[in-house]
């Protein structure tokens, strides 16, 4: 496949991935909507109970950690928030869209917790920074290669090769994603967050990663994701698909307010809570 050829494959194969589930569409809706309640949205979840016993789960996990137990959608909207909540129930129906555990030659599992470490890393690089919503960080960190997750369900033999070409040559994934495709995962994690229409910061964050310094709209969130990702590699947290380390752009290090000596002590921060995201990871996983 080549050029205009696979972007076209890869645009009308999206059509076939399965669209979210309408809960997710009409959460997504209630949380945009300035004029909606935390009724409303409670309302909405608790029509579906496997959904609500999920999140009832997640939020009474130790990844939370709250004293209390949270036993209403309701409760668990006014302690973590609208967004929050937004973002636990669309990260659960992705995860169940890519959920697969093998996929020959690719390291899924290796790939999931690359995911992970930069969606704790963007959360850590949030809160130091000031930006008002660290798990909105954490989501984006958490979706930003979805790009690639998409490949390996719609294209898997296309994308091993790709990955054994990228792991057994020292090349970024990107680049060999590019000589092969024309298209870079950030692209085509684009074109999946507008089919599926995610929140706007959203998408710009998953198309933007690489190249923050591009980025006019949403720049902080876009710098997080980028940071976290450079940082989740020097730490050799899970895998991108290939080993490379991105040189973090200096726009995106002036955004995030980083200074050189601040760095052992984010690694330190990401040591301390990856533990508790893996938990986090596996409940969602596991149902
Ligand atoms: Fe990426
Ligand atoms: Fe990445």
């Amino acid at each position: 496949m080549r050029g205009l050829e696979i972007k076209d494959k890869i645009l009308s194969k999206l059509i076939d991935l399965p669209t979210l589930p309408e809960v997710v569409n009409k959460v997504m809706e209630i949380a945009n909507n300035p004029r909606s309640s935390a009724a409303d949205m409670a309302k909405v979840i608790s029509q579906d109970q496997a959904l609500t016993a999920r999140i009832l789960k997640l939020v009474n996990s130790a990844y939370y950690g709250f004293p209390r137990r949270i036993s209403t959608i309701a409760q668990a909207i006014v302690i973590l928030g609208f967004r929050t909540v937004r973002d636990l129930v669309l990260n659960i129906s992705i995860l169940d869209m890519f959920n697969s555990k093998k996929q020959a030659g690719i390291n899924i599992e290796a790939l999931w917790l690359h995911n992970l470490a930069v969606a704790v890393t963007s959360k850590v690089l949030a809160k130091r920074m000031g930006y008002d919503q660290p798990d909105e960080a954490f989501t984006a960190g958490l979706l930003h290669d979805i790009g690639k997750l998409a490949m390996i369900k719609l294209f898997p033999q296309e994308y091993e090769k790709i990955v054994n070409i990228a792991q057994g040559s020292s090349r970024w994934i990107r680049d060999v994603e590019e000589s092969f495709l024309e298209v870079d995962h950030a692209l085509i994690g684009k074109w999946i967050a507008d089919h599926w229409k995610f929140p706007p910061q959203l998408t710009r964050a998953i198309h933007m990663h690489h190249q923050p310094h591009l980025e006019s709209e949403y720049p902080e969130l876009t710098s997080i994701v980028h940071g976290a990702d450079v940082l989740a590699r020097i730490k050799k947290i899970g895998s991108g698909g290939d080993e490379q380390i991105p040189s973090f752009k200096k726009e995106a290090w002036i955004i995030l307010k980083l200074k050189p000596q601040d760095l052992n002590e984010i690694y330190a921060e990401i040591d301390k809570d990856i533990e508790g995201a893996i938990t986090f990871l596996k409940v969602i996983r596991e149902g």
